[in-house]
């Protein structure tokens, strides 16, 4: 199974192929029930690239079972600087120009992909984010659950500056978090967010002088695994349904979770 969704070579033990992970700038490291996922490209301040998204999409499919946290970080001076701009010189491989439409939908929901799996009720997402966060890596911090941010970090939603829009799931965690009024200012002014503004938004939960920032992921991880994983994940489930759901079906999602639970925990 996980070979076969991993992507070329052979998949290992604990993911996808090391040749997969290498030209996609990724490092997985699975430990127990922790997944570390690293942006390891830092001469290129883990600039992404289409091989980037992919093998996060290929990390997602081919994620051990056991694994109850993944944690995303980047290797350097910055957590990502977005999109490889040398993809816009036509090096690498090219974009799909939107001539056709439905081509081009289905090459950025494949790049989407790599983003998506953060959210699945079974793991909590946790990014460790320093430096810059920029553009492609801003929407990756987004696409987590939980952002834990070093003193010195810097969001900035850079494609509208570019004349792109963000199209790798941020814009829904973006309004979300900071409403839509402060999403269209950061959105169009594609002004850097810092540390201090961004606990105050929220768009970090905890933020910790750049020294301490593994150590403090490090303590959010332990205290994440102490919580009984059935109740997480429920829990999870229930929480990002919360803002879609009435009160009626938050209510009635309530008591079907608490069902699953009183089931297991007295074993009926
Ligand atoms: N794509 C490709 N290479 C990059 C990128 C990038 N996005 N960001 C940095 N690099 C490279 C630089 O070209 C430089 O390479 P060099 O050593 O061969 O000259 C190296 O990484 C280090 O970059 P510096 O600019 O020297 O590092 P510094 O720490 O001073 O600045 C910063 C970091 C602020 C991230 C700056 O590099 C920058 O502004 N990068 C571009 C960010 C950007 O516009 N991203 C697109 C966002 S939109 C989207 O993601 C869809």
């Amino acid at each position: 199974m996980a070979e076969a969704n991993a992507g070329a070579g052979t998949a290992t033990a604990a993911g996808p192929a090391e040749e997969v992970l290498a030209e996609a700038g990724l490092r997985l490291e699975v430990d127990g029930a922790v997944a570390t996922v690293t942006l390891n490209r830092p001469e290129r301040r883990n600039a992404m690239t289409f091989a980037t998204w992919r093998g996060l999409a290929a990390i997602g499919r081919s994620l051990p079972e056991g694994v109850r946290v993944v944690v995303l970080r980047g290797a350097g001076p910055s957590f990502s600087a977005g999109i490889d701009l040398s993809m816009f010189s036509g090096e690498g491989e090219g974009f799909a120009d939107g001539s056709d439409a439905a081509a081009t939908d289905r090459f950025i929901a494949e790049l989407q992909e790599g983003y998506t799996w953060l959210r699945r009720p079974e793991i909590v997402t946790v990014a460790a984010v320093h430096g810059h966060a920029i553009g492609g890596g801003f929407q990756l911090a987004l696409a987590c659950d939980i952002r834990v941010a070093a003193d010195d970090v810097r969001f900035c939603m850079k494609e509208p500056a570019l004349g792109l829009v963000p199209d790798l799931t941020g814009t829904k965690p973006l309004v979300e978090i900071v409403g839509i009024g402060r999403a269209l200012e950061l959105c169009l002014t594609a002004r850097t967010v810092h540390a201090e503004e961004a606990a105050r938004l929220g768009l970090a939960e905890i933020v910790v002088p750049r020294d301490g920032l593994d150590a403090a992921v490090a303590e959010l991880v332990a205290s994440l695994l102490a919580v009984n994983p059935g109740a997480a994940v429920a829990t999870k489930r229930l929480l990002w349904e919360a803002p879609q759901n009435t009160l009626e079906q938050q209510c009635a999602a309530e008591r079907r979770e608490q069902i699953g639970r009183l089931r297991e925990l007295f074993g009926k």
